[in-house]
């Protein structure tokens, strides 16, 4: 069975200034490149007692999209969850960081600085990372297993640099002079395929920290790497088939590495559309969308479809025996085998399917509608083991937001379904995984 409290946590992207959204008159787009503005949604979250709130990240931009809006265009993650910490004490702060381009000293030590700044509230949505591996010297992208080997390593050094130097080994101990007891202090002596890391770290653990590990990325290799690692992972699952298949499969796969099969929470991106009315909301999410680039959707969906979309006409419907290959080396196998999987099932119209969230690789579970209805389709996804929580995506405008944080986790606490207040002070505690 799921947990008995759902893990609920909040994307700080601005998703409800994505496509047209940033363009609403109350959008505060003028102010997502300062810390004001997260710090305000940040302590609403809080209020509301969420488990978390997350920085998604990448490590590149694509100019042509800023035309359209400010995209990832963003400030580091980790330096803007620091400044966050000081707004904000008991909700988690889950921070992003690559394993393809960045040294794990660094990033262990940034994560680290991270979990003190914060008293313990520090989380690490590791990834494998989109794209972006022209600002990292000239080798290309891995291909997608190869770049989990290598963000096993990655985390494997993390974690060994974050028991390094524990907070015990500091004395501080002004009576006879000295400062720490070192033989709690140990090098790391790594040596592997990627890295070689002597250690040890330069920031002591807190005493008794344990920093709760995020993962996303749902190919056979992301699987493995977070039945492995993982205490939750965020997850595209746009039906609830989808999140009762990676939920079953990642508890047999943490299982089979001797975890408890509910060690690893899944924790679907809940992309919602909220208004007063369900009029409202669909009006609401139709003006979001009018005007999206088909161009791009129609050119990313016959890649992953291996099929030459702009041949076909609107109504007809697309069968699996018209799919080619997968493209070798895709951003995210993820989002292909997502997309692939929709013409699999419903066989729909080009038109059908350019209208759906896959077809611009994204594939998030998304309501539009009430809160009520918001209400009944998280019930019906937690009655069907789909999920063990959601990372909520407000869309459309704030009023998105609002509606999440004042009406619709007010509903879930009155349902029994989510906690009054936080019982402890660290963010693993607070998850139950401490
Ligand atoms: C739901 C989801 C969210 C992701 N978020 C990020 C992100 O914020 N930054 C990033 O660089 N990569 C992100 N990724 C990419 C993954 O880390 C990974 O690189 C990619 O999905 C390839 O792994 P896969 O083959 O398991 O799909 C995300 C992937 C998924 C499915």
């Amino acid at each position: 069975m799921p947990h008995s409290s759902l893990c609920i946590g909040l994307s700080l992207a601005a998703t409800w200034l994505s496509a047209g959204g940033w363009r609403h008159p109350a959008s505060r787009v003028e102010e997502v490149h300062g810390p004001d503005f997260y710090a305000g949604v940040a302590r609403r979250a809080e209020a509301a007692c969420l488990d978390f709130v997350f920085r998604p990240d990448a490590l590149f931009i694509d100019v042509p999209a800023l035309e359209h809006g400010p995209g990832f265009s963003s400030l580091d993650p980790t330096l803007l969850l620091a400044a966050l910490a000081r707004d904000t004490s008991r909700i988690g702060l889950v921070t992003t960081a690559a394993t393809s381009f960045n040294p794990p000293y660094v990033v262990a030590r940034q994560i680290q600085s991270l979990d003190r700044i914060s008293a313990g509230r520090a989380g690490w949505n590791i990834v494998t990372a989109l794209d972006g591996a022209w600002n990292f010297g000239s080798a290309p992208m891995s291909t997608s297993a190869e770049a989990y080997r290598k963000a096993s390593e990655f985390t494997e050094v993390v974690r060994a640099l974050w028991r390094s130097f524990p907070q015990e080994a500091v004395l501080a101990d002004r009576r006879t002079g000295r400062y720490a007891d070192t033989s709690c202090i140990h090098a790391i002596g790594h040596e592997g395929e990627h890295f070689c890391v002597r250690g040890p770290l330069n920031v002591p653990a807190r005493a008794g920290g344990r920093i709760p590990l995020f993962q996303a990325g749902a190919s056979d290799a992301g699987r493995d790497f977070a039945a492995r690692v993982a205490d939750a992972v965020f997850a595209a699952t746009p039906d609830i088939a989808c999140g009762t298949q990676l939920r079953q499969d990642l508890r047999r796969r943490a299982a089979a590495c001797g975890r408890s099969p509910g060690a690893v929470r899944v924790l679907p991106g809940l992309s919602l559309y909220l208004g007063a009315s369900r009029a409202q909301a669909r009006e609401l999410y139709e003006t979001t969308h009018a005007g999206q680039d088909s161009a791009r959707k129609l050119n990313y969906a016959s890649q992953a479809l291996g099929l030459d979309l702009a041949q076909l006409a609107p109504d007809q419907p697309i069968t699996p025996a018209m799919l080619g290959e997968p493209p070798a080396g895709a951003r995210s196998p993820t989002h292909v085998e997502l997309l692939r999987r929709l013409v699999v099932r419903e066989r729909p119209s080009l038109n059908d399917l350019l209208s759906r969230p896959e077809a611009a690789g994204s594939a998030h579970w998304i309501v539009v509608g009430t809160v009520d209805d918001a209400f009944d389709e998280i019930i019906e996804r937690i009655g069907a083991e789909a999920a063990d929580g959601f990372i909520a995506l407000p869309g459309g405008a704030p009023q998105s937001l609002d509606l999440l944080l004042d009406e619709l986790v007010p509903r879930l606490v009155e349902a029994g379904r989510f906690r009054r207040g936080y019982t402890a002070e660290t963010f693993a505690e607070n998850m139950g995984i401490a």
